[in-house]
């Protein structure tokens, strides 16, 4: 029997708000967005997670004391963990390594056990997350084993709830969908419910580049190498057992910089915070909408929240270190500095703030060592957490002492213009450099900086 409670938060679940793009330009069609972020979960994944607990229940394949598992890049384990640990389930997930540290952190929270694995390798490989899952299921007893990209309840949640939603919300007037495939619930769901309603409707495919999808709707060839993107819970390396493409008539082929840059550019004209597949989808929506030459409806779905990417779509620093945004070239060392002074990217210190304003900027900020930098924007010295530790072992009160009194002020200094050689000799003694014209510091380069450009400079 289901307590108040729970009916009170599943009914939160689904009925998401639909609404239109009005800032953006839409050529001649008009674009709408299913807000599938205000799930309760955060995700369109929230739908599935009940339907194929609920299904599970009937089927008599979970009962009191079991256990879910699933292999999932995030939001289906939240949907699950959010369903299953309402009802008194153990919840255990894998997740592929690539996905985004709020995602694993709100799992944790919700009581789910999470098994990290790795996201660079393919089916049949022992630690593919799926067969991971599938043999943990096995080992766990009176577990059950939700797998998504199999399980008919899956489309059949999107059947039902989804494409009954957005053809009222859209008072039965709707020419094309833009849908992502991560299992293909929703694409199969949507598919089956409008070949019912309006069988005119056009599916529109948005896939992240690497991905095998695209290239199978618009050429019929399975391609074998699949590569690597860095948009969450779309784009596959092979078809899943619930696919049903046959209704997909076009597909567009999405880099990751157009997905991030379409998430962002979201909040930025409509005030709507979605993730990275949100943006992968927005771009292939517009796309489509601008390559029309008569008025459509058209609609797509932000499929979850950005919350959850605070720390990757929206921080420049990320998107930098990525290669997903790029400054303009100086074509000098400034082009290897992560975080630039100059841009207002860097956290700073003053000569005058106490080691422990320093040691709380440093926590709170993730880093080891902060710039300390005068009234007048010049870099005076450099502190890390081993001066700190110096000063107040013994003597814990020196935490109220000026970081003037620890820091390192024989700094090492190189010019905008010096060499490679230079900078490498630095790197090499386990030091920092400092990148200063006499007149203006612009950031420090450290061992990682130096990693990442070499890394950027292969893609
Ligand atoms: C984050 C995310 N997860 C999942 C999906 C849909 O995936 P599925 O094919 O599993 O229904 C989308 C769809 O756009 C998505 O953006």
């Amino acid at each position: 029997m289901q307590h108040a409670s729970q009916a009170a938060l599943f009914s939160l679940i689904g009925d998401t708000p639909l609404i239109e793009v009005t800032r953006i330009d839409t050529g001649p069609c008009q674009l709408f967005l299913k807000l599938e972020s205000q799930n309760p979960g955060g995700s369109i994944k929230d739908r599935i997670g009940r339907a194929m607990i609920e299904q599970a229940e009937h089927d008599g394949h979970l009962a009191p004391g079991g256990t879910v598992v699933e292999a999932t890049a995030g939001n289906t384990g939240l949907g699950l963990a959010l369903v299953a640990r309402i009802k008194g389930y153990r919840v255990v997930l894998v997740v592929p390594d690539k996905m985004a540290a709020e995602k694993i952190l709100h799992l944790k929270a919700l009581g789910a056990e999470i098994h990290l694995t790795r996201s660079d390798v393919g089916k049949g490989h022992p630690e593919y997350y799926q067969d991971y899952a599938a043999r943990l299921a096995k080992e766990i007893p009176g577990a059950w084993f939700a797998d998504q990209f199999n399980n008919p309840a899956n489309p059949r949640a999107h059947e039902t709830t989804t494409g009954p939603e957005i053809w009222d919300q859209c008072n039965h007037k709707v020419d094309a969908i833009v849908v992502g495939v991560g299992s293909s619930g929703t694409l199969t769901g949507l598919s089956r419910y409008f070949r019912k309603v309006q069988p005119n409707l056009e599916f529109v495919l948005a896939d992240p580049q690497g991905s095998i999808l695209a290239d199978y709707v618009n050429t019929g060839v399975l391609r074998k190498d699949a590569g690597s993107w860095a948009v969450e819970g779309i784009g596959e390396d092979f078809i899943p057992g619930i696919a049903d493409l046959s209704r997909v008539k076009k597909a567009y082929t999405i880099p990751d910089e157009e997905s991030f840059g379409t998430a962002r550019l979201l909040l930025q004209q409509e005030g709507v915070l979605g993730g990275s597949s949100t943006g992968t989808l927005l771009a292939a929506a517009l796309r489509y909408c601008r390559e029309q030459t008569r008025p459509k409806r058209v609609v797509t779905f932000v499929c979850d929240t950005g919350t959850r990417y605070l720390t990757k779509v929206y921080s420049d620093g990320w998107m930098v270190d990525q290669g997903l945004i790029s400054r303009p070239k100086t074509g000098d060392l400034r082009d290897l500095i992560g975080r630039r002074h100059d841009a207002g990217e860097v956290v700073t210190l003053s000569p005058i703030d106490t080691l422990l304003t320093a040691f709380n900027r440093m926590r709170n900020s993730d880093l080891q060592q902060l710039p300390v930098v005068d009234d007048g924007g010049r870099l005076v010295g450099l502190i890390d957490e081993s001066d700190i530790l110096l000063h107040v072992t013994t003597e814990p009160e020196k935490f109220s002492a000026p970081v003037s009194s620890t820091m390192t002020s024989s700094l090492q200094t190189l010019l905008p213009s010096a060499s490679m050689g230079h900078l490498r000799e630095i790197l090499d003694r386990g030091l920092t450099a400092v990148i200063h014209d006499g007149e203006r510091f612009y950031g420090l380069i450290t061992r990682y900086d130096l990693l990442n450009h070499l890394r950027r400079t292969l893609s």
